[in-house]
């Protein structure tokens, strides 16, 4: 005879206190060493992840470490530039812009604003060959570029204190960008061309209705009441960009204006047609505004000259009006044929 000795068994809810006690542990086992098991698969997938675009560029929340004082320097500056550079400044040594324009006039919200020349990346898209000085050019003097014409100004030496301040924000602005610095944003948005002359008239009544609240009609802007600088800068006159400018130049402008005025537009929100920007664009940049020093040794080689550059010489016989106002089909068809050169400025 079989004889079954009392075996202890345990219940069916002890097993499952048992059992519930085990996979707790698991998890927090898990949880506590995660980051150890991941790690390398962790970091790599956050790197790939990490858009310019959206990418966190407020450098209010940097700490105090030598570099990251360069980095706020150099927002200061491309924010307040008249402050520390303008000829109101109070130190003449350091007035090296000719205007009280800022960088962020025109490079909206501190160079983050797509389709505003928007700086993120930037530093990885030099040196790069420019046309203007026909050789390849450093970031430095890309930024010079701008202050010699659109703060008709002066060279920064190139290592004082404002320029590397300048390198090292933009440096910053493209921490996240690929190495090519190709950013979707880069530049200006290209517009179609209207394949006509600007209308002046056009020009000056959208200007009154769509710009002058802001800009005043004279087109003098409101400077700020307690500092160097404006509120609504200027668009023309002693203040304004030179006619070295990239802004001079009616496509650049009218592509400008297309993604950025009325302030507030912005690419995925545009508010004038390519038409209206066009006329505006022209409407400005007839007015007087300061002239380039030296121009006469722009582009030395004239067959790289930006169609819509509003001052001669040039490598081709149109009239200057129509360099000024179009239509430039024809003058970049004549580029084409002639030279085998393709001009979209
Ligand atoms: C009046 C308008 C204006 C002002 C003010 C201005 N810029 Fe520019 N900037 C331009 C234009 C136009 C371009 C050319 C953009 C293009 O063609 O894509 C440009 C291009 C640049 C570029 C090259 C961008 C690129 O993606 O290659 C840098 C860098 C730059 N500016 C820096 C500055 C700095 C620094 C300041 C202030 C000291 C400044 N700019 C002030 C209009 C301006
Ligand atoms: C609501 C006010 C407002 C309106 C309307 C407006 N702007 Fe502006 N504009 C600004 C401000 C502000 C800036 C400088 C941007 C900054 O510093 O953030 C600016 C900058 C500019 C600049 C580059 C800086 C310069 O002085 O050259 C141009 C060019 C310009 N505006 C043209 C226009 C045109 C043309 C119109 C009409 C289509 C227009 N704006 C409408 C407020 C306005």
């Amino acid at each position: 005879m079989k004889f079954k000795s009392p075996k202890p068994r345990k219940s069916g809810k002890q097993l499952l206190v048992v059992f519930s006690f085990i996979i707790v542990l698991i998890f927090i086992f898990f949880f506590l060493f995660q980051y150890e098991f991941f790690e390398t698969e962790y970091t790599e997938i956050s790197e790939e992840k990490t858009d310019p675009l959206t990418a966190d560029y407020d450098t209010y929340f940097l700490d105090d470490t030598r570099e990251n004082k360069k980095i706020k320097y150099g927002y200061e500056l491309f924010v307040n530039t008249a402050q520390y550079l303008g000829p109101q400044n109070g130190k003449r040594e350091k007035a090296y812009s000719g205007n009280n324009l800022s960088c962020n006039n025109c490079h909206l919200k501190a160079g983050t604003k797509p389709y505003s020349g928007m700086l993120i990346g930037v530093i990885n898209r030099f040196p790069q060959y420019r046309g203007r000085e026909n050789k390849i050019g450093t970031i430095e003097e890309r930024i010079n570029g701008c202050m010699e014409r659109s703060m008709n100004g002066n060279p920064l030496p190139p290592n004082g204190d404002e320029m590397s301040a300048f390198v090292a924000y933009m440096k910053w602005l493209s921490r996240f960008s690929p190495e090519n610095g190709k950013v979707k944003g880069a530049g200006y948005a290209r517009i179609k061309i209207p394949e006509r002359e600007v209308d002046l008239e056009k020009g000056e009544m959208l200007f009154i209705k769509k710009c002058a609240a802001c800009h005043g009609e004279n087109g003098q802007g409101i400077p700020l009441r307690d500092y160097a600088g404006y509120l609504y800068p200027p668009l023309w006159g002693d203040d304004s960009y030179n006619i070295g400018a990239g802004m001079a130049r009616v496509i650049t402008a009218a592509e400008f204006l297309k993604t950025n005025m009325p302030y507030g537009v912005s690419y995925d929100k545009p508010e004038l047609t390519d038409d209206e920007a066009y006329d505006i664009a022209g409407y400005i940049n007839q007015k007087d505004r300061p002239d380039k020093a030296n121009r006469e040794l722009d582009f030395p080689d004239l067959k790289k000259k930006p169609v819509s550059a509003p001052y001669p010489p040039y490598a081709d016989s149109f009239p200057v009006s129509q360099h000024q106002l179009g239509p430039f089909q024809p003058i970049m068809e004549f580029y084409k044929n002639e030279y085998g050169i393709i001009k979209t400025k």
